[in-house]
């Protein structure tokens, strides 16, 4: 058992020998860029469907639940971000003060994250790039455009595997040029949901919020294990609030870390809540669930029913050219968690090498060719719920810290305090353990499978490695 809670003292960016330093060249400008970049996707875009159908308009409340739960993580992330400001969030701060083996199963569950984070909505692009080509006449062959399981025939999903490349090839060119082009993309996003609002908002019918919550409050499995209810929903739902936590990876290329992490990852979450509630309500008051619960674009299909399919179209256009962003933002932190795990002697220390622009390249094309390979050859049915599974792992560790070191350093300096902390953390915990328990069961045994393949891997190769050790 030694060892097995050591813990790591860790180096800020600025402590790290030259060669390892990466270019301070980000801003809370950037950062609150970077996170409603990485936060408005695939969730509200498509998942506010999934979640109509399993709770009715009382999908409302599952925004609202998940996004306080959300809330109370993002205010433990921002006091864990700025007191430890090192690349490998969630990771990092759990190394430093929850030991190693439990900084393993948290670094394990948030490459689950991130990795099917970047497939899923990977998958995703290339279900809106293949229905805009066919708009134009150009129809690629079956086989191309999806992953081998679809009707059992061979498949590979190659839209998917090419924006995986375009979005990695962005990020060596350089971290802000990255960032410049994700605020542009992020200004589109947030202009095309501000477009569906001014739209559909003049088509809201209260009687379409009846009944309101058709399948109660609590989460009831349906056919094949799916979890129906407001808390059923909130589970999936879940998908569009994080992305705030890929701020925090960033601390190492932030000029300010201390003021700008704070900035970066409470106000992206304020802004994208917001954004939220108030595009979920116009669409549940704009058209019955019923109709658009299914759809793989409920917001260009609510467009459609209310008679502007040329909203409609510019919608589902915008969102192929913004949906991107969620890519850059994970993968730009499924890198640098990569790298502070190479640091720690976890991977080969080759990979963590820096190019000559500051970036780490090396990780960042190995990163791209991981989640390729996922994205290539796996259908959407669960991934994007299995993401959930080691995000709220991820998020439990952020809130276990901030109390655990409350209690061991109660005067270590804190350039931001989670206010009411023994409030916050506990109901950040208590409510992502509500929503693991509300996810699909087979969710729930694959995450505690690769979380049992995580641990044979760290007894069987990273124990006897890690850097601390030696
Ligand atoms: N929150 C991100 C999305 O909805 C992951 O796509």
């Amino acid at each position: 058992m030694t060892g097995l809670f050591r813990k790591k003292i860790i180096l800020h960016g600025d402590d790290q020998p030259v060669e390892e330093r990466m270019a301070r060249t980000l801003s809370w400008p950037h950062l609150v860029a970077l996170g409603v970049g990485a936060i408005v996707g695939t969730g509200i875009l498509t998942l506010i469907g999934v979640g109509a159908d399993r709770a009715g308009p009382a999908v409302l409340l599952s925004f609202a639940i998940a996004g306080a739960i959300c809330a109370c993580a993002a205010l433990c992330y921002a006091e864990m971000a700025t007191m430890i400001p090192a690349s490998g969030s969630a990771y990092t701060y759990s190394y430093a003060v929850l030991g190693e083996v439990i900084a393993w199963v948290v670094g394990w569950s948030l490459i689950l994250e991130y990795s099917l984070v970047v497939s899923t909505v990977a998958v995703g692009w290339s279900g809106y790039a293949v229905g805009f080509l066919h708009g134009l006449g150009i129809d690629l062959p079956d086989w191309a455009t999806h992953g081998p399981s679809i009707g059992g025939a061979f498949g590979i999903n190659l839209p998917a595997v090419f924006i995986i490349a375009v979005v990695a090839g962005l990020l060596t060119l350089g971290t802000r040029e990255s960032a410049r082009i994700n605020t542009v993309l992020v200004l589109v996003k947030i202009v095309t949901l501000a477009l569906f609002v001014a739209v559909a908002l003049p088509h809201f019918d209260p009687a379409n919020l009846h009944p309101f919550a058709p399948y109660g409050y609590g989460s009831v499995a349906g056919d094949g294990g799916v979890k129906y209810g407001v808390m059923g929903a909130a589970a999936i739902i879940f998908f569009a609030f994080y992305g705030f936590d890929a701020i925090s990876t960033a601390a190492e290329e932030t000029r300010n870390p201390e003021r700008d992490l704070a900035i970066g990852i409470i106000g992206s979450m304020v802004a994208c809540t917001a954004i939220y509630m108030i595009v979920a309500a116009v669409a549940v008051g704009a058209v019955h669930f019923s109709v658009f619960g299914k759809s793989s674009e409920p917001l260009a299909l609510i467009l459609r029913q209310i008679g502007q399919g040329g909203v409609a179209t510019i919608v589902a256009a915008a969102a192929a050219i913004a949906l991107p962003t969620v890519l850059l933002g994970f993968l730009y932190g499924q890198s640098r968690i990569f790298l502070v795990m190479a640091r720690d002697g976890f991977l080969p220390p080759a990979l963590a090498r820096l190019s000559t622009r500051g970036t780490p390249a090396r990780i960042t094309l190995v990163t791209a060719v991981f989640v390729s390979v996922i994205a290539a050859l796996t259908p959407l049915d669960v991934i994007a719920s299995l993401a959930n599974a080691g995000t709220l792992c991820a998020f439990v560790a952020v809130a276990a810290c901030v109390l655990v070191l409350r209690r061991r350093d109660p005067a270590a300096r804190r350039p931001f305090r989670t206010p009411l902390a023994w409030v916050v953390a506990p109901l950040a915990i208590l409510g992502c353990v509500y929503l693991f328990t509300s996810l699909q069961v087979v969710t729930q045994i694959s995450f505690l499978a690769w979380n049992a393949v995580g641990l044979a891997v760290y007894f069987a190769y990273g124990r006897a490695r890690a850097t601390v050790a030696q």
